[in-house]
């Protein structure tokens, strides 16, 4: 390795860009990789159906491939279930639910949860780096971020299981039978731990459906709950694309249908089930505002906003990918930004160093595209970092929109990618109007060093999550969910048991 150190340029006029300075720093050194070792983790060549505790074949015998997006390399295969294999993971679970799940004693059921976040955290290196191959993003974030928060949620409801008596006021509760879960592409593992774990410590059996490009983890997760020795049937796995997810929500068999995904999808579900009894959540897009008032810390601020936004590529539904700022501190904080998007570094998602990994499909990386495209067409000043991307795979640079309208597609379309739009304020009010001047209401951020001012805002925010200068901080016991066409319902804490009991 070599270490070159060159002398930045002087900054002769005064009014020269921090950014640009620090950028000449960012290139004094020649970088050295720092890949995560991945050779203890054995990928199959081909994954059939979970169902039954077993690992059966696909009726109709269809695979399809799973790519890693930062190289566009085949993984795997995984096997596309068709109706008549997600009929047969219905039912096991049906078997399973009216035979041994119904009937265990909570705290027996609560031993197997307990089992499978231990064998989580066991397995965590091979499932940080499966998700990262599989999805694309930082191995930093799904080592610190996505397998240690599905342990944690497993350990949670885990305690929940023999204390259900006791969530409502003393109210009894009871199971609803089978749970069809179907999941994004976004937090593989983290949103399959989000459905499964509160959906058994509730006493249901469930069948779930991962997204078509990450299936992997799922897998893993498989592995693992065999290992757990969890009763057979109790949880079942089907891979597929969106008809797979149909047949699922369409199965007379099924009792609740949790979904996190587009709001478009969401809505097709809310349609199919409606009339049928079946209960519903539904965790859909976002379109968040990010405030910061001018009292607010605002280098604080600026690392907020970057995690707000460049977090998993911006692949989060409650990203806040609407900067509202402060008019009288509008070009000083821009200047941070662009200052601190410099030194991102963007690029191989299992280099323990990148900080914005690959864009999860060709298909939204497209859409990102699109959607800046428009930005630029309606007007809005678009900048990224000088930063150079990969030959190969799916790459987007970080992008800032300044003098975005709200009229703007940017401003009011989920883009699900690393781009920002910014919008000012003069006012509290104003601040609160524009906020709420969504479709969607899944989550805000409130920057201000009054206390009393970040309560007023998070009660007027029509948003299920606002964050107070912080961003993106998530916990087991915090219940998660939307307004509006963010879709309905909880998950996580108490207010998650909800979503798979009856209560009387
Ligand atoms: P999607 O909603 O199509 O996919 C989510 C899940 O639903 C996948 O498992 C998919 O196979 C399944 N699915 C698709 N069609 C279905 C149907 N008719 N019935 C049942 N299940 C079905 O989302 P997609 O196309 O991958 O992404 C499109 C946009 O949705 C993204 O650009 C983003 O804006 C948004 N999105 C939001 C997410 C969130 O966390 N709220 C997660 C993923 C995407
Ligand atoms: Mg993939």
């Amino acid at each position: 390795m070599t270490i070159k150190l060159v002398e930045p340029k002087a900054t002769a006029a005064g009014d020269r860009r921090r950014g640009e300075r620090r950028l000449e720093f960012a290139h004094a050194w020649d970088y050295a990789p720092a890949p995560e070792a991945v050779d203890h983790v054995k990928i199959l060549p081909r994954y059939e159906l979970f169902i039954d505790g077993k690992w059966q074949a696909p009726e109709k015998g269809r695979y399809f491939d799973t790519l890693s997006p930062s190289t566009e390399q085949k993984l795997s295969e995984v096997a596309e279930a068709s109706a008549e294999d997600v009929d047969r993971a219905v039912r096991a679970a049906r078997h399973a639910y009216d035979r041994v799940w119904s009937r265990m004693k909570p705290l027996e059921r609560g031993k197997y949860i307990f089992r499978i976040a231990r064998i989580i955290q066991e397995r965590s290196r091979e499932l940080c780096i499966v998700e990262s191959l599989d999805g694309g993003k930082p191995i930093k974030e799904s080592r610190d971020f996505d397998v240690p928060t599905a342990a944690a949620h497993f350990f949670y409801y885990a305690g929940w299981a023999d204390k259900l008596g006791y969530a409502f006021g003393g109210r009894p509760v009871s199971a609803l039978g089978v749970a069809g879960q179907i999941i994004p592409w976004n937090f593989p593992l983290l949103m399959a731990a989000w459905k499964i774990a509160p959906a058994l410590a509730c006493g249901n059996t469930v069948v779930l459906k991962p997204a078509e490009t990450t299936p992997l983890s799922a897998m893993f997760l498989a592995e693992i709950i065999q290992e757990a020795e969890l009763p057979d049937g109790v949880v079942n796995i089907v891979t597929g694309a969106g008809a797979t997810g149909a047949a699922l929500v369409a199965h007379p068999d099924v009792n609740k249908v949790a979904f996190t995904g587009s709001t478009d999808v969401g809505k097709r579900i809310q349609k199919a089930l409606a009339g049928t009894g079946k209960k519903l959540t539904l965790e859909l897009g976002g379109k968040a505002a990010n405030i910061v008032f001018a009292d607010a810390p605002l280098d604080q601020a600026v690392d907020g906003i970057v995690n707000g936004i460049f977090f998993n590529q911006g692949h989060v539904c409650c990203a806040g990918s609407r900067l509202l700022l402060e008019e009288s501190v509008h070009d000083l904080v821009i200047r941070k930004l662009r200052d601190r998007m410099a030194t991102l570094r963007v690029g191989d998602p299992l280099d323990k160093n990148t900080d914005i990994g690959a864009i999860n499909s060709r298909m939204q990386l497209e859409k990102i595209k699109e959607l800046c495209a428009a930005g630029e067409a309606e007007g809005a000043e678009r900048w990224s970092p000088p930063c150079e991307l990969p030959a190969k795979g799916f790459f987007f640079a970080p992008t800032v929109f300044t003098g975005v309208a709200q009229s703007h597609r940017i401003a009011r379309e989920e883009i699900f990618g690393p781009v920002l739009s910014v919008l000012t304020f003069r006012t509290e009010a104003e601040a609160v109007e524009k906020a709420n001047n969504t479709f969607y209401g899944l989550s805000a951020g409130v920057w201000s060093n009054k206390g009393a001012r970040l309560f007023k805002m998070a009660t007027q925010l029509e948003a299920g999550v606002v964050w107070g200068n912080t961003y993106n901080k998530f916990d087991p016991s915090s219940p998660f969910g939307g307004y509006k066409e963010s879709g309905f319902g909880r998950e996580g804490g108490r207010q998650g048991l909800a979503a798979y009991l009856h209560v009387d």
